[in-house]
């Protein structure tokens, strides 16, 4: 699989798998008090879901922070590709955006009485796309990576958590960030809109390639989900996951948003997600034999 932009929003983003890895510490305590959120009753919520609400927002917080280098990337690529300044400007403006939701993810932690400190994800290389036949190409890869992929399923995400907050504190973060993920995810398919009709067959080729190691992406990144506990419903209030409900709104964005989409773009995203499901589905099924 080609490298792939990593997805941006979604909580526990690249949680490393090889600690031999430098990590890097984000501290935003001091940012988390600049502007602090009272202290959240949590009412009957249990300890362990407490728990899984505060490690949450602490991924979540780390997440959305690291998301602001890939914004920060994709203005290089585009500015390649001869994309108009004002798109420019607004991604360079989305960059910003991501930082701010760390921030907001850590005023809900401290609340929640966690501290915000963690260990960034692990921060790969921007994905340069050498082999793609022109820079639109290249850009419209990771445009569509971002924007069409990830941006569009964490606006369901964000938006189905919104729907469950408990703390109108809670509820104002979340429609806070959902208003800019919105924002992403409107850029890419604004993007890919314009530009995919006077695609080259070469260059229209190179992106349906391509297609397949995004959705893989895609399915291996949610698929963290399936490990995650499920919280109970004032759990769920609080921000603690619920990973099979997270694993189904994935689902079902990809299959009535982003790949139909895709395909309205004249893509051949379909075949790559049919193909991607049953691999996806093969390992799963290899590796719980395996853990039997
Ligand atoms: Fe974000
Ligand atoms: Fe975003």
């Amino acid at each position: 699989m080609r490298p792939v932009l990593g997805t941006a929003c979604p909580a526990g983003e690249g949680r490393t798998r090889d600690a031999s890895r430098l990590m890097t510490t984000l501290d935003l305590r001091k940012a988390a008090r600049r502007d602090p959120i009272r202290p959240l009753d949590v009412g009957d919520v249990s300890a362990s879901d407490l728990a899984a609400a505060r490690d949450n927002w602490r991924d979540r917080m780390a997440s959305e922070h690291a998301s602001a280098r890939i914004f920060g990337d994709l203005v290089g690529g585009m500015m390649r590709a001869g994309l108009p300044s004002h798109e420019l400007r607004r991604v360079a403006a989305m960059a910003q955006q991501e930082l701010d939701h760390g921030v907001l993810c850590a005023r809900v932690l401290a609340a929640l009485g966690g501290e915000p400190v963690a260990e960034l994800p692990r921060l790969d290389e921007t994905p340069v796309h050498a082999d793609a036949s022109t820079p639109l190409e290249a850009v419209l890869r990771n445009v569509i990576s971002i924007g069409c992929c990830s941006e569009t399923v964490a606006v369901a995400l964000v938006a189905t958590e919104r729907e469950l907050a408990g703390p109108p504190a809670v509820r104002t973060v979340l429609e806070q960030i959902l208003r800019d993920e919105i924002k992403h995810s409107r850029f890419g398919w604004r993007i890919l809109a314009r530009y995919a009709p006077s695609l080259t067959t070469t260059e229209r080729a190179g992106i349906d390639e391509y297609l397949s190691d995004v959705v893989e992406h895609q399915l291996d990144f949610h698929g963290q989900f399936l490990a995650m506990p499920y919280a109970g419903e004032e759990g769920i209030g609080i921000g603690a996951p619920h990973g099979g409900s997270s694993w189904q709104v994935f689902l079902t964005t990809m299959n009535q948003v982003v790949i139909p989409g895709l395909e309205q773009c004249g893509l051949r995203a379909e075949d790559a997600w049919t193909s991607a499901r049953a691999t996806f589905a093969a390992c799963r099924d290899r590796d719980s034999v395996a853990e039997r």
